[in-house]
């Protein structure tokens, strides 16, 4: 098991080279953020449970955008990085209902540390840092932790089925970053490369979209789907 001090998030820099480009490394970012608002506008607000529990939150972008759509959400915000945690209490600096907790998947899994259900579960771009055992505990210690009928969402980078669909997939995302570059009007080297760099970091370790949805099901989980995929990208999950 690779723990988080052991990874490149547990360095500063890399973590603010992460915040800054983000927009650019993700292809249709500002689509799947849109869908999360979406799916909690339409299936939890306003239904008496606004708890929300954001897993490798980062920054608080998620739960930013989840209080853009419910300024009534009391939100725990979970993340091993203290520097990840700093920018996010600053970016949600104007809201009350906020708790931040310092801890890594690995020591969610081990240890009871939030003992509270919450209504909505969701988390990007951090479970693909485990591997599938450790997202199989992951998923069952959220599903414990959802209020009954409450909801979980995945939004990450998935590992292809095949080699030549993978092929595809580093294709359609190298072009999306170039165009955004473009757009941007960025310096090339940063983003040069990016697929390879991805394939080779350590500390990703996706899975198939199948095995975890797979997971979900096996768990528990009702409603399992996916709902919404771009190459490597994708959003799922399912109920409580
Ligand atoms: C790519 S960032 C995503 C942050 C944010 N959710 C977003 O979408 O911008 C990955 C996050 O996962 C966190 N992380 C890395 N390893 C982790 C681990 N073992 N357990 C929990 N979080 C981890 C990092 O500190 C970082 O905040």
């Amino acid at each position: 098991m690779t723990g988080f001090n052991e990874s490149r998030w547990a360095m500063p820099e890399f973590s603010k080279e992460y915040r800054d480009n983000a927009d650019v490394y993700i292809a249709d970012r500002r689509k799947m953020l849109d869908i999360m608002k979406s799916f909690y506008s339409y299936f939890i607000a306003g239904k008496g449970n606004s708890r929300v529990l954001d897993l490798g939150c980062g920054d608080g972008i998620l739960t930013d955008n989840l209080l853009e759509a419910d300024p009534s959400i009391a939100a725990t915000l979970v993340d091993p990085s203290p520097d990840m945690l700093s920018k996010a209490k600053e970016r949600l600096a104007g809201f009350s209902n906020i708790r931040t907790v310092n801890a890594s998947f690995q020591e969610l899994i081990e240890q009871d540390l939030l003992q509270e259900n919450y209504a909505f579960i969701v988390s990007s771009f951090a479970i693909h840092h485990l591997i599938m055992n450790e997202k199989r505990l992951l998923f069952r210690g959220i599903f414990e932790r959802l209020s009954e009928g409450g909801y979980f969402m995945h939004i990450d980078t998935f590992l292809p089925p095949t080699d030549s669909l993978e092929d595809w997939y580093f294709h359609m995302w190298s072009q999306w970053v170039e165009e955004k570059r473009i757009e941007l009007d960025l310096e090339g080297d940063l983003f040069s490369d990016l697929t390879r760099r991805y394939k080779d970091a350590d500390e990703n370790k996706p899975d198939t979209l199948e095995d975890q949805m797979s997971a979900l099901k096996d768990i528990g989980f009702r409603e399992v789907d996916c709902y919404y995929k771009y190459g490597i990208f994708a959003v799922y999950g399912g109920r409580k």
